[in-house]
């Protein structure tokens, strides 16, 4: 079967679906084909956290109802070393910015909920299996849903299909360098009915490994630990994860709560990229270019930056037949996610443990997080890249 649309996006993550909104603003019409079925992009447990500019545009895009009501503004973090906690103040260093905590499937409902309610149209259970005729005018994307083959007719292919889909697969092997890091660490993460233990976040390292205290309401805790690459759930009771989160993110005169554990994931930590995004009428967005360790909260908010470059080029070449932000394009982006790349490594370098305590790069990380406390620039530092920077 074969159908016809101006912008043909793969994947209905936080990338596709902001795309999708933001075109059809301006009248430019456009198709989602998403691999997954509705309930399963929904019930998709992924980080929470927003920077001022996401909570932006999502603002901007009137799908904020839920947000603004539920979503929980921080105007600071705390950060620990081997049980001695200092706060970041975002809001005195930033001059006013702050991120607020929203749990990744709230704003994907959200978004899927603003596509359907505009008729964009999103079909679900649609795999795209490839992509043709990206160096022509109209190229097209084959894909399968309910058994039959469909071919998708665009002017404009947008690869927002996350770090398994098949965009980047299209993108010819000689227009690009890639970077990766797999680091030897994964995160285990869990959601746990209990009041947080904090009013805001807690990143720390401890002798025994990394630890976070994050929150999605007054009601539900989302913590993480690090752990080995080769771990499992099975190897984690609750008892023994509430014990080495006490252990890890422990200070004195305070008391973690804990309480009934309902989700316990564990997740590999990457850095990956690629320095280019696009190819004749291929874009990549999202994860489809770039993948960051969670340890910076920036995933999602990379996305949401890429789709505001993305959907400015293309309003600018259907209204006034300009490619020049399509042509910079990948170059817009890439400042970005660079600054959000250096960050998330620095700030996964500094509260993990890989070597050994006491040794020469231990004590460098103590030194490090000590300089947090008595420089106003460097505190600052972590502030702006944490919040999100504006300028870029
Ligand atoms: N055909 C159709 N859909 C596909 C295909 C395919 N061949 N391959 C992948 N998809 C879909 C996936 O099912 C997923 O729903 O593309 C979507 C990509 O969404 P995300 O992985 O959420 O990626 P993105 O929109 O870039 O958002 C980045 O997600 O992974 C997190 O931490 C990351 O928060 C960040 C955010
Ligand atoms: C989360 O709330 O899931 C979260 C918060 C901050 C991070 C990573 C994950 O850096």
């Amino acid at each position: 079967m074969k159908h016809s649309t101006k912008v043909g996006i793969i994947g209905a993550g936080p990338a596709g679906l902001t795309l999708a909104l933001l075109l059809q603003r301006k009248g430019i019409d456009c198709t989602i084909l998403e691999n997954r079925s509705r309930q399963y992009v929904e019930s998709r447990v992924r980080a929470g956290l927003l920077e001022q500019n996401t909570v932006d545009l999502i603002r901007e895009l009137g799908a904020s109802e839920r947000l603004d009501k539920e979503g929980l503004e921080h105007h600071g973090v705390y950060l620990s070393f081997n049980g001695v906690r200092q706060r970041v103040p975002f809001k005195e260093l930033t001059g006013g910015r702050c991120i607020t905590i929203y749990g990744q499937q709230e704003v994907v409902k959200d978004l899927i909920q603003a596509n359907l309610d505009r008729g964009i149209e999103i079909v679900f259970e649609a795999h795209a299996k490839h992509i043709e005729g990206i160096e022509t005018d109209n190229p097209s994307i084959f894909y399968q849903h309910n058994g039959e083959e469909h071919e998708l007719t665009c002017d404009f292919v947008a690869g927002c299909d996350g770090y398994h889909g098949i965009g980047r697969q299209h993108l010819p092997k000689e227009t690009y360098n890639e970077f990766r890091i797999e680091y030897p660490f994964s995160w285990l993460g869990i959601l746990a009915n209990v009041a947080p233990s904090s009013d805001e976040l807690i990143y720390a390292y401890h002798e025994r490994g990394f630890a976070l205290h994050s929150l999605r309401s007054e009601t539900v805790s989302r913590l993480y630990i690090q752990v080995d690459n080769d771990d499992t759930v099975d190897n984690w009771s609750d008892e023994k994860i509430w014990e080495e989160l006490s252990i890890r993110l422990g200070t004195e005169g305070w008391n973690l709560q804990s309480g009934p554990i309902f989700e316990k994931s564990i997740t590999p930590m990457r850095s990956f990229m690629i320095d280019n995004m696009q190819h004749g009428r291929l874009f990549l967005a999202g994860d489809a270019a770039h993948i960051v360790p969670p340890t910076g909260g920036k995933g999602l908010n990379l996305a949401v930056a890429d789709i505001r470059f993305l959907a400015s080029a293309l309003t600018n070449w259907y209204e006034n037949q300009d490619d020049s932000l399509l042509q910079s394009y990948s170059q817009d982006c890439l400042r970005r996610i660079w600054r959000a790349q250096d960050f998330s490594n620095f700030m996964t370098y500094l509260f993990h443990k890989q070597a050994p305590h006491g040794s020469f790069e231990n004590l460098l990380q103590k030194s490090k997080f000590d300089y947090i406390g008595i420089s106003k620039a460097q505190a600052t530092t972590i502030a702006e890249n944490y919040v999100g920077l504006k300028e870029i």
